[in-house]
């Protein structure tokens, strides 16, 4: 697949985490320019929603956290089906909802000590799908240690059948690609990046809490620009810019002089539209890898663009 491009429908991954980029998908795949005929090179992977929406032919596909990496492998090794997941997670639901009654959550914690002791792909999607707000979180141990979502039935028909049709849109997507998965830090898989491979960075935000496998500080946000700076190839960073009580000076500090475009949208924080908060998501472009804007194809000019595209009006502010 070359970029830019425009999404028909949103291909939405069998795994949740926290920075989900779902709603980000066409703004980021209309935004670069690729030619496809690299790697697709992606080191901070987490549930894969750009990867999958992007399809590229070859990839270089990585994350620290080693759950996530072994779900898709699975599932392009062939080792996970649809078949399997649907009949894990209707066994394992029908148990969460029978033993509800005498036993309250007891079975969602079974499933969880049972995945810290045997790290179990299958037992991972279980508790992505019914954790606390579909959060992956480990504790310093390296332990699963998000809390029940509190339904005990969670796995009703019509939500296994779309994680189940999730995951076969992920092996139908991985089908006859060149795509190779590793458990590796970010360094790791900027080692030998080519100049035709592009490279799509969506690192832990920094500034904000992180639940992730591993830890992310301010000094791994500034080894990371300055090595994504020096590629051969093109990349594009995710790193929010903006929230209502904040600006995120790291993109000033680091990353000036490539073009940025920015997207507004909102998220809650509570379950009220009174909660609802906005934040401006940037996309770091190298120069020369972004989309003209229709006012630069008129009159061309080359300093490094900002623009905000608002995707959902707010109702209240
Ligand atoms: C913001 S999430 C990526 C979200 C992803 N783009 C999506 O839309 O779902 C960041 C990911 O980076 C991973 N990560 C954290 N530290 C890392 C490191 N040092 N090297 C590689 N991956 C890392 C986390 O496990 C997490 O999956």
């Amino acid at each position: 697949m070359r970029l830019p491009s425009v999404p028909q429908k949103v291909i939405v991954p069998p795994i949740k985490c926290q920075g989900i980029k779902t709603k980000l998908v066409p703004f980021i795949m209309q935004s670069i320019v690729w030619d496809g005929k690299g790697r697709w090179v992606e080191p901070f992977l987490g549930s894969g929603v750009v990867l999958f929406n992007v399809n590229p032919r070859n990839a270089l596909i990585a994350d620290t956290n080693p759950h996530i990496i072994a779900f898709y492998k699975g599932i392009y090794d062939g080792s996970i089906t649809p078949a399997l997941v649907r009949h894990h997670l209707e066994t394992e639901g029908e148990l969460l909802l029978k033993t509800y009654r005498t036993d309250r959550e007891s079975h969602y914690y079974v499933i969880r000590e049972r995945f810290n002791k045997n790290g179990d792909p299958l037992d991972f999607l279980f508790l992505s799908r019914s954790c606390f707000n579909g959060m992956i979180r480990f504790n310093k141990f390296g332990k699963f240690n998000v809390p029940f979502c509190r339904k005990p039935d969670r796995f009703r028909p019509a939500y296994i059948t779309k994680i189940v049709n999730q995951v076969k849109a992920v092996k139908k997507i991985m089908h006859g690609k060149d795509w190779e998965f590793k458990v590796a830090d970010w360094r790791d898989s900027l080692a030998d990046v080519e100049a035709t491979d592009f490279v799509y960075l969506d690192p832990p935000y920094i500034g904000r809490h992180t639940d992730y496998f591993s830890q992310w500080t301010d000094r791994d946000a500034e080894d990371l620009a300055l090595a994504a700076q020096s590629l051969p190839g093109g990349f594009a960073l995710s790193m929010w810019q903006e929230n209502r009580y904040r600006v995120n000076s790291h993109l000033a500090d680091c990353w000036s002089g490539n073009v940025v475009r920015t997207m507004s949208h909102f998220f809650h924080v509570g379950p009220t539209e009174a909660l609802r908060n906005s934040i401006i998501e940037a996309l770091v472009i190298k120069n020369g890898y972004e989309t003209s804007l229709p006012d630069e194809i008129a009159e061309p000019d080359p300093r490094p663009v900002q623009l905000s595209i608002p995707l959902f009006k707010p109702e209240f502010q």
